[in-house]
């Protein structure tokens, strides 16, 4: 697998299709908040990839001030009009030019940062944007990540002949992670690795979870292309990851509490 070298950001989120077929995303990290993060009344709190919000506003609803940003216009707009309340701010900002100094007591991030291709800058942003004593709490994909979907694709590809169209997410291990938030200044206080086998909804779940998060990995080929390696994909994947009722999709987690 070639690691992707160019910061990536998925432009063309569709938030209406985010928000209902991809719940897992918020509801299975909901722990993240209250047993990591721990909000307190009074805080200021920035949420890095904030996406629809929901998560944002389970950090808001503890009495802390929270602001949301995200790189996508879409998601700050439906999250903005889904949570209207005081106390609650969304912005669009891309992660990689983050422009707070010492404001936050505390940063929270939840699958996000694995789009943010690479990550040294946004750590710095991080770290820069957080009070002395500041926590950082993040979850995101780990080394091996989505590994049996992406074989998939891959082999879809080279069968169709498509070459050099490598993903762009960033996996890393817990070793280089620690790495990288010890560059950044960060002191680490629980770091976890684990797996997460996670179920996508409907027996088309695996060709949706790609057409609504493959979009930037598959933007090269043409809608011909792309609607061929997806439908391939799916039936090189069904013997591993369709457990006969339902497909998991093979999720690694990495989750970290850091602070300045
Ligand atoms: C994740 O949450 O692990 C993930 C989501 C979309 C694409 C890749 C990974």
């Amino acid at each position: 697998m070639t690691e992707p070298q160019a910061v990536a950001a998925q432009e063309n989120w569709n938030a209406e299709h985010y928000r209902k077929q991809h719940t897992f995303v918020y509801e299975s990290s909901r722990d993240l908040v209250s047993d990591w993060l721990t909000p307190q009344a009074g805080e200021s709190i920035l949420d890095l990839g904030c996406g629809t919000g929901e998560l944002t506003n389970q950090l808001a609803s503890s009495g802390a001030g929270v602001l949301g940003v995200d790189a996508s216009q879409a998601m700050v707009k439906a999250a903005a009009e889904q949570w209207p309340q005081e106390g609650l701010e969304f912005a669009v900002q891309d992660a990689h030019h983050l422009p707070y100094k010492a404001e936050f007591d505390a940063v929270f991030s939840n699958a996000a940062l694995h789009w943010m291709n690479p990550l040294d800058n946004v750590l710095a942003g991080v770290y820069r944007a957080l009070k002395p004593g500041g926590r950082f709490a993040l979850e995101m994909g780990g080394a091996g990540n989505v590994l049996g979907v992406r074989q998939a694709v891959e082999q879809a590809m080279q069968e169709e002949g498509i070459t050099g169209v490598a993903h762009v997410w960033v996996f890393p291990t817990p070793a280089e992670f620690a790495t990288q938030l010890e560059a950044a200044g960060f002191g680490i206080e629980r770091l976890h690795r684990f797996a997460r086998p996670t179920v996508l909804s409907g027996s088309t779940g695996f060709q949706e979870w790609l057409r609504g998060f493959g979009g930037s990995w598959l933007a090269p080929l043409s809608s011909e292309e792309r609607q061929a390696v997806i439908a391939r994909a799916q039936e090189i994947a069904r013997p591993t990851l369709w457990n006969g009722n339902e497909w998991v999709a093979d999720y690694v987690r990495l989750r970290v509490l850091a602070k300045k």
